[in-house]
Order: structure tokens, then sequence, then C-alpha cells
């Protein structure tokens, strides 16, 4: 097992009729700014009930952060903590908003152009750079990113999409109430179910170290996910299918899984590139760029690929060669029993693109990749081309 650092102090409120409990967390002398999304918890009477709970506490509202929210959007939000002395912010929504709202309370007291906050990558931005944030707590309505308990975000600003790390960006609490989930359309559950699939193989499926309890968590999510994904799409208000997805994509990126093992993460820098040029939902970026990403990097992933077919697939006869080409066969068919299409050619992006994503990919800086950092350009090349 390499060495590593564990660090998560977000408090977790899960299950039904917990919004109660802001009420306990949020300070009672608090001005609070209530951070969401395009809509979709106005109009479900999410945000309503928040209010409610805040009672008497100075409330204000900052709606409209999109999707891979942008930076133009972000900054808007840090003239309202400014001007009318915020010191608390309540996140209601998905990935996006919880991001969005970490970015705004790094950019809240930094000085200096907040674009700079951009540059960091997986660097973590440390409080000798921002000297001060304002605390902030989160109702999750999207189980995805695992955003409500880790310290990172993603953030969209003209072509890219920045990654941006923090200990001062974690929650101090996340509210997971499956049941607000509930209102989701389809393609958001299955999404989200991609994304945490992908989280645990992007810490699982890189070489072995003996991390036998790392190994065997992940395994856990990953068969869970197996066991419930089609379910939980189907069956929307199923809240024990739905309650197994919402803690699995928290568990799957609070840090337990990926505490002392290898990380690739070139899936996710190349999907990245994928949304930024051509606004493809996070997940099924992801659904396009692993079995491709698999097959061409068998050979480096040789060993877990092969406990992963044999412990997460139950396949156990065949060469090796066969075992690793039907676990990643299994897993494209997974994320198509979902309803999501894996060829970058069924998202309507045909080969002449490939130059043009490999170059976004060099002006970003991916040119050193993955788990062993010697995906090259190229190889990213042949991981596009297989996914056509
Ligand atoms: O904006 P509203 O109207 O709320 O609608 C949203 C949005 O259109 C809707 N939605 C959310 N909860 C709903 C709902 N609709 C009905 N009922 C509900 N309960 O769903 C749509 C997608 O929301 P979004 O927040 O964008 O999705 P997700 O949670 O998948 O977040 C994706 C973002 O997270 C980043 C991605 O790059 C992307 O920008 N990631 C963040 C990570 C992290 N912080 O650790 C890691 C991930 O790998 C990922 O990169
Ligand atoms: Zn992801």
């Amino acid at each position: 097992m390499l060495n590593f650092d564990f660090y998560n102090p977000t408090h977790i409120l899960f299950g039904t009729d917990r919004l109660e409990s802001i009420d306990k967390y949020v300070p009672a002398d608090a001005t609070v700014l209530i951070t969401y999304g395009g809509g979709s918890a106005k109009k479900n009477g999410l945000i309503d009930k928040v209010k409610t709970v805040l009672g008497n506490r100075k409330v204000y509202e900052f709606g409209g952060i999109e999707p891979n929210p942008r930076y133009e959007t972000l900054v808007k939000a840090v003239e309202i903590i400014r001007n009318e002395n915020i010191d608390f912010l309540l996140a209601v929504g998905g990935g996006s908003v919880i991001d969005g709202t970490k970015f705004i309370t790094l950019a809240s007291f930094y000085d200096g152009d907040s674009r700079d906050l951009l540059k960091y990558g997986f660097m973590p931005i440390t409080s000798d750079v921002v000297k001060k944030t304002v605390p902030f707590g989160t109702v999750l309505t999207l189980p995805a990113t695992g955003s409500e308990m880790n310290s990172g975000a993603v953030i969209s600003y003209e072509h890219g999409k920045y990654p941006v790390m923090s200990e001062l960006a974690f929650p101090k609490f996340s509210i997971l109430d499956p049941t607000v989930t509930f209102t989701l359309p389809k393609i958001q559950v299955a999404n989200g179910v991609i994304d945490t699939f992908v989280h645990v193989t992007e810490q699982y499926l890189t070489y072995p170290v003996d991390a036998r309890i790392q190994d065997r968590i992940a395994e856990g999510i990953l068969q869970t996910l197996i066991e419930i994904g089609e379910t939980t799409i189907a069956e929307s208000d199923n809240y024990d299918a739905r309650a197994n997805l919402v803690w699995c994509a928290t568990l799957a990126l609070n840090g337990v899984v990926g505490a002392g093992v290898p990380q690739d993460w070139a899936t996710h820098m190349i999907g990245h590139e994928l949304t930024a040029l051509f606004g493809i939902d996070h997940g099924q970026t992801l659904a396009i760029v692993t079995p491709a990403l698999l097959e061409v990097r068998s050979e480096q992933k040789r060993a877990k690929l092969l406990q992963y077919a044999q412990r997460v697939w139950h396949i156990e006869s065949g060469s090796e060669e066969k075992k690793i080409d039907l676990a990643i066969q299994k897993t494209r068919e997974f994320f198509e029993s979902l309803g999501v299409k894996t060829h970058l050619s069924q998202y309507g992006i045909g080969a002449d693109k490939i130059p043009v994503i490999v170059e976004q990919l060099k002006a970003h800086g991916m040119t050193a990749l993955s788990e062993t950092g010697d995906l090259t350009l190229d190889i990213s090349r042949n991981i596009l081309e297989r996914a056509m």
C-alpha cells in the first residue's frame, strides 16, 4: 500500500426528513446565500423548504449556476458575498452547483484576479493563497460527483474545464436525502451511476499495490451499482435503490477508495475536453472513453483487469485475454443498459474532430496522463479512435 494522507471533515446527514438539520448546523445569526442551478430546485419546492428551515435568518438567493459551472456566472455571486456580508453559503443542487459554490467561497476574499485560482490543477490551493473563505453546507439533489464530501471542483472557463482543489473547500455538512433526487430525469440518474462507476475504476483499475481493503471497497461499490443501476433508473421513487446509489456516489470520491493506491484520471481528463468542446454530459463522456481506454491500456492494467473480471463480473473461464475482453465488453454493455451510448459517433462527433480534441488536450497540458504518467497525446488519439 502506498503512503497516504486522509482528511475529510464533512458531516453527512443521510436519510429522509433531514432538512431540519440545517437549523442546527447553520449559525443562528448567519446571513445566508442559497446557491442553486437552473431552477429544478425552485420548481419542485426544495428552495422554499430550505428557506422555511432557515427561519428568521437573513437569506439571499443566487440561482442560474449552469451545468458545468462557468467562471463568469460564479463571480457574480462573489459580488453578493462582499456587498451583503454573507457569512454562510448553502448549495442546493448537483455537482455543478456544489462545485460552483466551492469556487465562490475560494474567490470571495481572494486578493487579485480570481481566474488565478483556475491555474492550480491538481495542486491544492492552500491558506497561503486564499486567506479567508465563507463556510458552506450542501443539500445534494443529484448523486454522481461526490462533490458533497470532497474538496474538489471543476470550473468551466472559455474552452476548458479546470480542476480546483483545496482543503478550504470541504462542505461543513451535506444533507443526503434520497427522496430529494426522485425528481431527476432518467438520463441524469444514468449519468450519476456511470460517473460513480468511473470514479471507482479510475482509482481501482491501475496496478496492484496490495491495498486489499481499498480494492474490496471499490469492488463493493461497483457490484452495488451493477445490482441497482437499472432499477434506480426505471423506478425513480424506489427509496432503497436510490439510497444505495446516493451513498455509493459519495463513497466513490470522498478519499476512501483512493487512499494509498495509484490513480489514473485519464478518462476524466479526456472526457472533460469532450464536454468543453461538444457539450456532452460529464457521465456520458465517461461512458464513451472508459471502454476504449481500458482496451488500449489493457497491458498496463492487466493484473487489475483480471481481478476486476473475476471479482466484479465473476468471469472464471477462458484465457487471460478472453477474460479481459469480456470484462471490458460487460462494462460497455452495463453503460448501454442504462440508456447511455458508448461511441463518439453516436453523439454526432466524427473522426475529423479527433485532431481538435487532441489539440485541446495539448493546450491544457494533458500530455502525460494516467497512473504511470506515460499516456501521451498519441495514446489519447488512439483511445479516441477506438471510441468512435
Ligand atoms: O440546474 P437545475 O435546474 O437544478 O437542473 C440540473 C441540471 O440540469 C438537474 N438536476 C439536478 N438535481 C435535480 C435536477 N433535476 C431534477 N431534479 C433534481 N433533483 O440535473 C442537471 C445536471 O446537474 P449537474 O449538477 O450539472 O450534474 P452533476 O451532478 O452530474 O455534476 C456535473 C459537474 O460536476 C463535475 C463535472 O465536471 C460537471 O461540471 N464533476 C465534479 C467532481 C467533483 N467535484 O469532485 C468530480 C466529477 O468527476 C465531475 O468532474
Ligand atoms: Zn466524474
